[in-house]
């Protein structure tokens, strides 16, 4: 074994990330294992598509939370999970695990600036302690969109649709996914109708949450201590019969071609404390994967952070950016991503650096992509790097039979050249881009 000294240690553990972290690298990707910034951005850019599409507002709130915030409204699932320490004002703090209490915080604290319902949505990144495993991180980004103010199960069929959607714009289809629907509000007349005990209830929900997971005996003793059977459990999951409150969810998203999508399937009931009726979670067909998205209403929530001065209900979904990718990867369904630089400026002559800049920068101006060599470097070298970083086109600086100042054009795929005079060379390559579909970035 190669024995490090104390000081060489020290550096490669400087090298080191904290375990469930990532680092986001730009592509081409160092190894095969490495977090693609570009695909990330992607993900981003289609949840920011799809809830524009549904009419929501994007809103943000603070990484770091009072403790508290957390401690009496999510469960103790997420509690045992918190990222929390005395901050320097001696205050006890917490990285974010969720948005919804920060969600509903913010609705609590300014209600009455907006027209109900509301339809916000936020790319938060949370943080969780959690046992790492695959599909789990201690640090994920995740797509929340939740609607504030409406009880009609319209609001879930609007949030399920856009769930739905925001997986098909990524060219997933009904064979690839599927939204499983419950109720928390159907588990609660179980456990009554069942006299289960009272004081156990949040423990029947975890209990519940668990059945895929957990052994038969180890599901039996869990039920059994808050006065339920497995057996009984077990025939009313069977039955997956819609109650009263689902039926209209699923009519609405049948009317919009969408019921191929969603299934009853009382195996879900959502692990956090706060939900109250409708919860549902999205995992893929096979089953391979961990659950892509999860939520349901929580109509006590806003009450309940608000210290009982606003009542407003509420629902919403969290889909994380782990699994999704995942599931993306294994279907082949990421694009390519490529640096898509519009031109490389070639400064083959240094006395015409400074009017090259000049040229780079009105090239910029104009919304173009454009790299140039940064100090004086051979035509050959500079010429293979406008290769390596992709360029659509080179361009270059040079004096015209009269002495003044013309662009040489080169389109790097068709080989095409042509020279055109300063004044009109930025505008002309801008179009150009625009043609063929090299958009300029701005
Ligand atoms: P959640 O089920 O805890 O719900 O998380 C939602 C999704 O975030 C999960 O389905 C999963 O894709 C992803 N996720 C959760 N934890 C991790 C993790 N440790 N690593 C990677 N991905 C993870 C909530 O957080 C609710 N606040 C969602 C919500 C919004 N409910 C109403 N509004």
């Amino acid at each position: 074994m190669v024995a490090f000294g104390p000081r060489l240690s020290k550096l490669l553990r400087l090298m080191e990330r904290l375990p469930g972290f990532r680092d986001f690298y730009p592509e081409p990707l160092p190894h095969a294992d490495t977090w693609s910034a570009d695909a990330r951005q992607f993900v981003f850019s289609q949840w920011r598509e799809t809830a524009r599409r549904y009419g929501f507002r994007e809103y943000d709130g603070p990484p770091l939370e009072p403790l508290e915030l957390f401690t009496t409204k999510s469960g103790t699932e997420i509690v045992g999970q918190l990222y929390n320490f005395q901050d320097k004002g001696g205050r006890e703090v917490a990285l974010r695990p969720e948005m919804t209490p920060t969600l509903a915080r913010m609705i609590a604290a300014h209600e009455r600036s907006y027209k109900k319902p509301v339809k916000w949505f936020a790319i938060p990144q949370l943080f969780r302690y959690e046992r790492q495993q695959k599909g789990r991180l201690r640090e994920h980004f995740q797509f929340n969109a939740d609607i504030i103010g409406e009880t009609d199960p319209a609001a879930d069929a609007e949030l399920i649709a856009l769930l739905i959607d925001t997986l098909r714009a990524f060219g997933l289809t009904e064979e690839d996914f599927v939204v499983r629907l419950s109720s928390r509000n159907a588990w609660r007349e179980f456990f009554a109708r069942h006299q289960g005990d009272p004081a156990r209830e949040y423990d029947f929900y975890q209990a519940i949450d668990k059945l895929e997971r957990d052994t038969p005996e180890e599901s039996e003793r869990k039920l059994a201590a808050t006065g339920m059977r497995l057996e009984q459990v077990k025939a009313f999951i069977e039955r997956a019969e819609p109650t009263a409150e689902l039926t209209p969810v699923l009519a609405n998203l049948a009317a919009r071609g969408l019921e191929r999508f969603v299934r009853v399937d009382y195996h879900v009931i959502r692990g956090l404390a706060y939900y109250t009726g409708a919860v549902f979670e999205a995992f893929d067909r096979k089953g391979e994967f961990r659950a892509i998205a999860g939520g349901g209403r929580y109509d006590n929530l806003v009450e309940l952070i608000s210290g009982g001065r606003i009542k407003l209900p509420a629902l919403g979904f969290g889909m994380g950016d782990v699994v999704l990718l995942e599931l993306l990867r294994h279907r082949s369904l990421l694009p390519a991503f490529e640096a898509g630089l519009d031109a490389f400026c070639l400064i083959e002559d240094e006395t015409l650096r400074p009017a090259s800049l000049k040229l780079i920068q009105e090239l910029r101006a104009a919304g173009l992509a454009v790299e140039y060599p940064l100090t004086p470097a051979k035509p050959d070298r500079q010429f293979k790097r406008a290769l390596d970083l992709k360029a659509a086109h080179t361009v270059k600086l040079e004096p015209g039979t009269a002495g003044e100042p013309q662009v040489r054009i080169r389109h790097l795929r068709t080989r095409q050249e042509h020279t055109l005079p300063l004044a009109a060379s930025a505008a002309h390559l801008a179009a150009q881009c625009k043609k063929r579909g090299e958009q300029p970035l701005a």
